[in-house]
């Protein structure tokens, strides 16, 4: 999967801009508050249909314009090219893949696959279960079929149950408890089986990075109980049923995969709380690389890789672990310092200049 060409058009800083790719490495240079993060943040638009930053579109349009306009070219596997525009006014968002219009943005989905590194990706490690639950959401609304779907009618009839609990209308629950134990449990399923995948990946890569013999092991980490989704669903019932009391006093929901954990253990220990730093950025890594992986066995296509300023943050000896790993797959690098790159043993390396959300591609 490449991306050969993106239009931005009053996307944030930019007012009118084109980007050619190469299908290698590309290393977009400028200074602070140039537009680079923007960039990046444009191309997850395509691949998850908002963007990575912010969940308010209206922040996306540029100062004083009435809508912004996106548009990505990509070339697959199979060489065959595809299309897709997304248009974000006051209104909401518009899409369109290969210039047919399409009524949910969900839908944008399974085009273009990303896997973007950020300073914040260490969080994955550091941070609470949030940033975790937020990794898996980004990963599998891309690769798992319907999962964005799932996740967002989840969402919507959890905030009216929580709604309920608020307004102390407990008979009502239990329509709404249905509805939220089937979707969640389908939720629960699906990570499980994924994050057990990822895992064994991760864990292979753990060790082929580390300079230590200690162990990666991850695994996800809910309350309900069971394998298949129709015995996580009736655990999850029962579970929410129990709780509905303690729930009604805390005015949320307490339980379900909006609580749940992925759990990453290092030689045993909760890497959040007892890793060394170089043990978290090791272990962050070989999570993002098993994640390349799973993209690439599950879909056929190998996802785009996004840094954004994060190589100048690893060591050298990391720096050139990952940027062999993406030397066979498009990758698009972000960096106030050209120099701080040691991108020497790859070729064709495309350099991308942004001043002031004002492109000049060159050589
Ligand atoms: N909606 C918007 N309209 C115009 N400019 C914007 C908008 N949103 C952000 N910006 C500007 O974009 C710049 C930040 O861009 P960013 O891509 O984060 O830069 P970089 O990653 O190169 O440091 C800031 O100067 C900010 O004011
Ligand atoms: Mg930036």
């Amino acid at each position: 999967m490449k991306i050969i060409r993106l239009d931005l058009m009053n996307f944030r800083r930019f007012e009118y801009s084109q980007i050619a790719f190469s299908s290698g490495l590309n290393i977009i240079v400028g200074n602070n508050a140039s537009g680079k993060t923007t960039i990046l943040e444009s191309i997850s638009m395509f691949a998850l249909g908002r963007s990575l930053r912010t969940r308010l579109d209206k922040e996306l349009i540029r100062f004083g314009q009435p809508e912004a306009q996106l548009r990505i070219k990509l070339q697959t596997i199979h060489n065959s090219n595809s299309d897709m525009a997304i248009r974000i006014s006051g209104k909401g968002k518009q899409i369109a893949v290969n210039g047919v219009s399409k009524k949910h943005v969900s839908e944008i989905l399974g085009h273009l696959y990303i896997v973007s590194f950020t300073p914040e990706t260490l969080q994955l490690i550091k941070a609470g279960p949030e940033e975790r639950r937020r990794f898996l959401n980004v990963a599998m609304a891309q690769c798992v079929q319907g999962y964005a779907d799932v996740l967002r009618s989840y969402h919507h009839i959890l905030q009216q149950r929580n709604h309920l609990l608020r307004m102390r209308q407990t008979e009502s629950l239990s329509t709404w408890d249905e509805q939220l134990s089937e979707l969640g449990a389908r939720i629960i399923s699906e990570r499980q089986r994924f994050s057990r995948e990822l895992a064994a990946g991760a864990r292979t890569l753990y060790e082929s990075l580390a300079d230590s013999s200690d162990h990666l092991s991850i695994q996800y980490r809910t309350q309900c109980s069971g394998e298949s989704s129709v015995a996580v669903q009736q655990s999850l019932a029962s579970l929410l049923a129990r709780h509905a009391q303690s729930d009604v006093m805390r005015g949320y929901t307490t339980v379900g995969p909006h609580r749940d954990d992925l759990q990453v253990l290092i030689d045993d220990h909760q890497a959040a709380k007892y890793a060394s730093q170089g043990q978290i950025r090791t272990a962050a890594l070989a999570m993002q690389l098993s994640l390349i992986a799973y993209i690439e066995t599950h879909t056929g296509e190998s996802p785009v890789i996004l840094l954004d300023d994060v190589l100048s943050e690893l060591d050298e000896h990391r720096q050139k672990q990952l940027l062999n790993f993406v030397d066979k797959t498009q990758a698009i690098i972000t960096t106030a310092h050209q120099s701080s790159i040691s991108w020497n043993q790859l070729q064709s390396v495309k350099v991308i200049r942004v001043d002031r959300g004002i492109i000049s591609n060159e050589g």
